[in-house]
């Protein structure tokens, strides 16, 4: 590990050695930077990013609460030890609050050491938890670009349904001109159907490729409405599949959001996948009950106005009793391969850094109603 630095602000050179002669008791090892005034308080600082700071109270040329001011702006996280020979209580109250460390007084330098080590702890564990903080930020990523991923898998094979019948389409289209048997007339309508088909897989492509992209980039304005009606293409297969029936609901053309568009449809895809596997459960077949709302509005709470996203089943409803836990990451009631317990808590972490929010309302046995809401740009 690198040797401690310790600035010490004294303009007495005997009181000085008398800390120092404390602190060698101790035997720590640190480099000493001496300094008396404002300036060179503020470049050592600057230059030398001290792990702690010694200071005395009243100098001839500076004082205590200006060094105290000035070490909080330069460098928040360093400690500050007051040691000084004049202190009263009502100084010694107010540089706390101000952000002191603590105090020792000279007459009482014995309480040096502790207060020393006390405050080169505290910082230790400070920096352990910035560097834990850190660890879980970048994990938090990286579940969140796998969880993508996941999605991403999802919809690769709901595309490929949604391919399938163009592509079968074309293919028949062709056949038929290929035969020669058609008059002019009738292949120009062929070749017209096989147009529209390969614009319909042009669409699904783009859509696919909009979602992989990693959306590092800003945050961009996109319409509610165009993001429901994605939503819907995305979803069609999917609802198909587990035969279940869709009330979808949308806002007229002109209101925005500043998002990522991809991360909204994710949040929205995987609500619509939690809503359909409570519904299996509930209904494993064709049921005339196993059906949804789905839709978005706009919502006025407070001064802001939102475009509320709406993901409605009436399947098996969430248990009072995991109420709380749902969003917790990794919390999951599925088997290992239905489910990793992510979507919820990644869903949460992109709705907050919309500015937005993610809740739900749930009857257990009964409904499950989620809603997101991210603010309309003004
Ligand atoms: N619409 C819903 N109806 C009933 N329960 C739900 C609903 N949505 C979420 N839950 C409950 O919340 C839990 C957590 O959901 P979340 O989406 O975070 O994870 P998951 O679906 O289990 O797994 P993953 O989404 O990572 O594949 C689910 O396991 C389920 O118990
Ligand atoms: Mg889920």
């Amino acid at each position: 590990m690198a040797k401690l630095k310790f600035l010490f602000l004294e303009d007495s050179l005997v009181d000085l050695e008398l800390i120092q002669r404390q602190l060698r008791k101790a035997k720590i090892e640190y480099d000493p930077f001496h300094v008396c005034d404002s300036e060179g308080f503020s470049e050592t600082i600057v230059k030398e990013k001290p792990d702690l700071i010694l200071s005395d109270f009243s100098l001839p040329k500076y004082d205590g609460f200006s060094a105290l001011t000035a070490a909080k702006q330069l460098c928040p996280e360093t400690p500050f030890i007051f040691v000084s020979g004049t202190y009263g209580e009502e100084a010694a109250i107010k540089t706390l609050t101000m952000g002191a460390t603590d105090y020792v007084l000279k007459d009482r330098i014995e309480k040096l050491l502790p207060a020393v080590q006390r405050a080169l702890n505290e910082s230790q564990d400070h920096e352990l938890r910035k560097k834990a903080e850190k660890e879980r930020y970048e994990l938090e990523i990286q579940l969140r670009q796998s969880q993508k991923l996941e999605a991403m898998g999802v919809m690769a094979g709901t595309m490929a349904h949604e391919i399938n019948n163009p592509l079968f389409a074309i293919s028949e289209y062709a056949a038929l001109i290929a035969k020669g048997d058609i008059d002019a007339e009738k292949t120009k309508k062929l070749a017209l159907k096989i147009r529209d088909e390969s614009e319909r897989i042009a669409t699904i492509m783009k859509d696919l490729l909009r979602f992989s992209r990693e959306e590092k980039g800003n945050f961009k304005p996109a319409e509610a409405c165009d993001i429901m009606i994605k939503l819907q293409s995305i979803t069609q297969q999917i609802f198909k599949m587990n035969k279940v029936e869709v009330q979808w609901e949308n806002v007229d053309k002109g209101h925005s959001i500043l998002c990522r568009e991809g991360q909204i449809l994710q949040i929205l895809l995987n609500l619509v996948n939690n809503s359909v596997d409570s519904l299996n459960q509930k209904f494993p077949d064709y049921d005339e009950k196993k059906c949804m709302n789905i839709g978005v509005s706009l919502k006025a709470i407070e001064e802001t106005i939102y475009a509320q996203f709406k993901v409605e089943d009436f399947g098996m409803g969430i248990p009072l009793e995991i109420q709380e836990s749902v969003f917790k990451t990794f919390f999951t009631t599925k088997t290992a391969d239905r489910g990793t317990g992510l979507g919820l808590s990644v869903s949460l972490g992109i709705a907050y850094e919309h500015g937005g929010s993610l809740y739900f309302e749930s009857v257990p046995g009964e409904s499950t109603c989620f809603f997101l809401n991210v603010p309309i740009a003004s």
